[in-house]
């Protein structure tokens, strides 16, 4: 008995002694925050007005210093609209687009007279939650919301949406993490759905998250059909083989050249491996250890991109319209690299997939970034019923043209719209009050430390904040704001707090 108390007596001890060391690390932890943040250099609110911002094009001596394509190709701007995503082209040839940030969804004209460059826009849906993946099919035009699938009738030959809205899936995962969700319809008439994890790595609670996901049309009979899929944002089925082929981004903070992005192989019932294993078959050194069953049932990659390239949208050529050299192949848009001391991805590649399952990978349009110096970053690329390969840029706000010998494209093209940023309304006093508050909130919730690089740190900034006033508005950032992308955490803010955060990232140089 004696005994047995001074055991707990010991273990109390120790228990007081480790509390005493986790608080001295906390309050040690906080005055080593306060300096940080008490040197940081918030740089002074720089009030310029913006009356007739514009997005500044990619000029026609932008696009000849940086791109390069294939001998026989050309490359023009084919339209601008914000934040462009998925394309798709209507039987009329005209181009529905996600256009993510706004919530919108825009029908990009075809070019019918010619000229190289689309014949205008309109906007078919506003008002959406990050609208990412869209399908047009049996006269419908599907979209997939973070959390949701809605269709609406739509008419092709008028390139307009003729019915209501109609509910097909509503039980898409929403929170935080990857929030995009693509869907395309498969050669079974079935629709499928990429959902992406919710973190880096970790064990997800939600069945649907880190998979690939079946139903009817109607939104009937939901299945998973694959799993271990961190975050595949593109897919396509190959012509012929009618093979499934996905890509997936690999996880981050294992250094700049492991693990690989991948191509993957979707096959029903299969697991990919995410948290447990990446590559073919290797051990994850966060959640692999315990689970080597798991590493070893799991599905290798078909094809490396190498790490951090963030593939995106794949698309196979179409038959019968392929380039000569690109019988059979599919066309991939690297978004590129945030987790890397050197940029890496940032264009589009070919890949070219032999009978015994060797992958060939090559430069199709690259240039995104030249010398560190970023233009754009490919999100989607999809062929055209001219045979001409358009390429969504996200990041410069443009939808590019690459046509073969002989075909026109538009060496500039001017902006659809001014680019407003939604500041030019208040007067100089609001606005005043607005960019100071912002301010505040940049020093208070730490943003320098991953968007500046501190003078003197070792690590430089995780991500530049660059050109945000061309490429932003005070509504597109307070929604980046209370949706961040994956990688960045999600602040606590009002929706005022964040109008205020916009205003001050909006008047910085
Ligand atoms: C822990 C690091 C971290 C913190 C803190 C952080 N961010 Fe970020 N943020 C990121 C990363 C990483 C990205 C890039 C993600 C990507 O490209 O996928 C990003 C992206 C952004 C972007 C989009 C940039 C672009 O060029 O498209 C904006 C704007 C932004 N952050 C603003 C903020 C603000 C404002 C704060 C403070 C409230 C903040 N961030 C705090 C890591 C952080």
């Amino acid at each position: 008995m004696i005994l047995r108390e001074n055991r707990l007596n010991k273990d109390l001890i120790l228990l007081k002694k480790l509390l005493k060391y986790f608080f001295g690390g906390l309050i040690l932890l906080a005055v080593a925050l306060a300096v940080l943040v008490y040197f940081l250099p918030v740089r002074g609110p720089i009030i310029a007005f913006m009356t007739g911002d514009q997005i500044a094009p990619p000029t026609e001596a932008t696009i000849g210093d940086h791109f390069t394509v294939p001998e026989g190709f050309n490359v023009g701007i084919f339209a601008r609209m914000q934040h462009p995503r998925v394309m798709k082209f209507t039987q009329a040839g005209d181009m529905v687009v996600s256009s993510m940030r706004p919530g919108k969804v825009v029908l990009i004209k075809a070019d019918r007279d010619g000229d190289g460059a689309s014949d205008g826009q309109i906007t078919l849906l506003e008002g959406l939650n990050a609208p990412h993946g869209i399908a047009l099919h049996g006269g419908y035009l599907y979209v997939a919301e973070t959390g949701r699938i809605i269709r609406y009738a739509f008419d092709s030959e008028a390139g307009a949406i003729t019915g209501p809205q109609e509910l097909i899936f509503d039980g898409l995962p929403q929170g935080g993490g990857h929030f995009t969700r693509t869907i395309e319809f498969g050669p079974d008439g079935m629709l499928y759905v990429s959902i992406g994890s919710s973190c880096n790595v970790c064990i997800e609670e939600d069945a649907l998250r880190a998979t690939m996901v079946q139903m009817t049309a109607d939104g009937d009979d939901v299945q998973i059909y694959a799993t271990g899929l961190r975050n595949s944002v593109g897919f396509d089925w190959q012509p012929g083989s009618g093979n499934l082929f996905a890509t997936d981004n690999g996880r981050d903070w294992l250094g700049d050249d492991t693990p690989h992005c991948e191509l993957n192989m979707i096959e029903q019932g299969k697991d990919y491996g995410w948290p447990y294993a990446y590559d073919d078959k290797v051990v994850d050194p966060d959640y692999g250890v315990d689970n080597l069953d798991k590493v070893a049932a799991s599905t290798g990659l078909t094809h490396g991109f190498g790490a951090h390239r963030a593939p995106l949208g794949i698309r196979f050529l179409l038959a019968g319209l392929e380039p000569e050299g690109y019988e059979g192949a599919a066309l991939v848009a690297l978004h590129g690299s945030w987790n890397r001391s050197t940029l890496a991805g940032y264009k589009v590649v070919s890949l070219h997939l032999a009978g015994d399952g060797a992958v060939t990978q090559r430069d199709f349009l690259t240039g995104f970034e030249k010398d560190g110096d970023v233009i754009g970053r490919p999100a989607d690329v999809v062929q055209g019923p001219d045979g001409a390969i358009y390429i969504a840029d996200d990041y410069a706000a443009t939808i590019y043209k690459v046509g073969r010998a002989g075909q026109m494209v538009a060496a500039n093209a001017q902006p659809a719209e001014a680019h407003k940023t939604g500041l030019e309304s208040l007067s100089t006093a609001d606005l005043a009050t607005q960019v100071a508050l912002g301010a505040r909130l940049y020093a208070d919730n730490g943003c320098a430390a991953c968007h500046e690089t501190i003078e003197g740190a070792e690590k430089p900034a995780a991500k530049k904040l660059d050109n945000i006033k061309e490429r932003f508005s005070v509504e597109t950032l307070s929604e980046l704001l209370a949706s961040p992308p994956a990688t960045m955490p999600k602040f606590t803010l009002s929706a005022d707090d964040r109008k205020a955060l916009a205003a001050y990232l909006l008047t910085q140089e």
